[in-house]
């Protein structure tokens, strides 16, 4: 790590109560984010929207930045996976079995407590605390994630005595976060991933990572409280996502299970949702009525789509571009971007994401 932070000295200030914003301003805490590949910049451009945030670096599915002041409105990000305080940077992490002696000896030495009284600053860490380790990787190597996660664990049980558990039942979270030869290693802010809605409780097949669907309704840069439709809502994701930001959501599928779902997930997110049984080919809206669509689209794999997927996708093209006012826009998620034309509509902005091991692409038209 670059600058050595004292997040207990931060804490303190805080605690102290000369956490007032006048103090807090002196206080620059290092934070990552971890997100969708794709989106980095989508990321960093929501991080630099907070009034004292500076990003000092955009790398693979990893954004790093400064942070001056309340570190909880980190936990109010919605197009990242999750937040982290840095507690270590190792490199030398190559790809044969070697490393896995580094990250043993590293393990053993990570400074962790710090960094836990900053978290415990912001929510309830637990008198016993436990700790759960993710390890992500980039690149080829001869060792497992199962392998690193085993030594990680190891080495902060023996050093803390803190109980090692599974993820969704423990206090912190530690990820190994490695990009070839090199491991950016952070604990969670947030007590649950960041990218796992507590809303998100009705499934369908093909549902959107809510994360995603925040980003495309950034990508379409709407108006505020503009009228956002999704055609195909689904579990309503795109659409409780844009109740959640101030935008009015208008929530359409054919299917009455989706909309079931759609329902129950904007009640438990506090979000209003006006919903339709319709079909997206014959939306059930005046021409140029609508000034923002956000849809994603069925893939015809994961989703089954009626009519051969190219027929779908001309019809559906059409339609969207009947509804939309002169000057809206749609933003559109799909792996057959290929399959999109418009008469009128022009490709604004195309960005490639991975998601469920697929690359599909976010298209924005207006
Ligand atoms: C990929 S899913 C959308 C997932 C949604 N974004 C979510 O997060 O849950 C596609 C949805 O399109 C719906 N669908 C498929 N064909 C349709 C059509 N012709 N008209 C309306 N909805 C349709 C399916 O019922 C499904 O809910």
């Amino acid at each position: 790590m670059s600058d050595m932070i004292n997040y207990i000295w931060i804490w303190k200030q805080i605690k102290n109560g000369a956490g007032s914003p006048g103090n807090l301003e002196e206080v620059i805490i290092e934070i990552f984010v971890i997100t969708t590949r794709g989106l980095e910049p989508v990321s960093a451009g929501e991080l630099a929207l907070l009034p004292g945030v500076q990003v000092v670096e955009t790398a693979y599915r990893r954004v790093s930045a400064r942070i001056e002041g309340d570190l909880a409105r980190l936990l109010r990000l919605r197009t990242v996976d999750d937040v982290f305080l840095p507690v270590g940077e190792w490199d030398g992490l190559v790809p044969q079995r070697a490393a896995l002696d580094r990250i043993r000896a590293e393990s053993l030495r990570l400074e962790l407590k710090a960094a836990v009284e900053a978290i415990a600053g912001l929510r309830d860490v637990g008198a016993n605390i436990s700790f759960s380790v993710s390890v992500n990787f980039v690149g080829r190597r001869n060792y497992s994630a199962e392998e690193i996660k085993t030594l990680v664990a190891e080495g902060v049980a023996g050093r803390y005595g803190w109980g090692y558990g599974d993820e969704n039942r423990t206090s912190l979270n530690l990820r190994v976060f490695i990009e070839h030869e090199r491991a950016w290693l952070g604990l969670r802010l947030s007590a649950h991933p960041l990218h796992d809605r507590l809303y998100k409780q009705a499934h369908i097949s093909g549902s959107l990572k809510p994360p995603v669907a925040a980003a495309m309704l950034m990508l379409a840069e709407p108006h505020p409280a503009a009228t956002v439709l999704d055609p195909f809502c689904g579990a309503g994701t795109i659409a409780i996502e844009a109740g959640l930001v101030g935008l009015v959501p208008l929530a359409f599928d054919h299917e009455a299970s989706a909309l079931a779902a759609a329902a129950e997930n904007a009640r438990l997110a506090g979000v209003s949702l006006r919903l339709g049984q319709v079909d997206a080919r014959r939306l059930a809206l005046g021409s140029g009525s609508v000034e923002l669509l956000a849809a994603n689209l069925p893939w015809g794999r994961q989703v089954p789509v009626s009519d051969a997927v190219g027929d779908f996708y001309r019809q559906v093209c059409a339609e969207i571009e009947r509804v939309l006012v002169s000057g809206g826009r749609a933003v559109l998620l799909t792996n057959l971007p290929q399959l999109l034309s418009f008469e009128r509509l022009t490709l604004h902005r195309q960005v490639e994401i991975s998601l469920f091991g697929q690359a599909p692409s976010i298209l924005v038209v207006n």
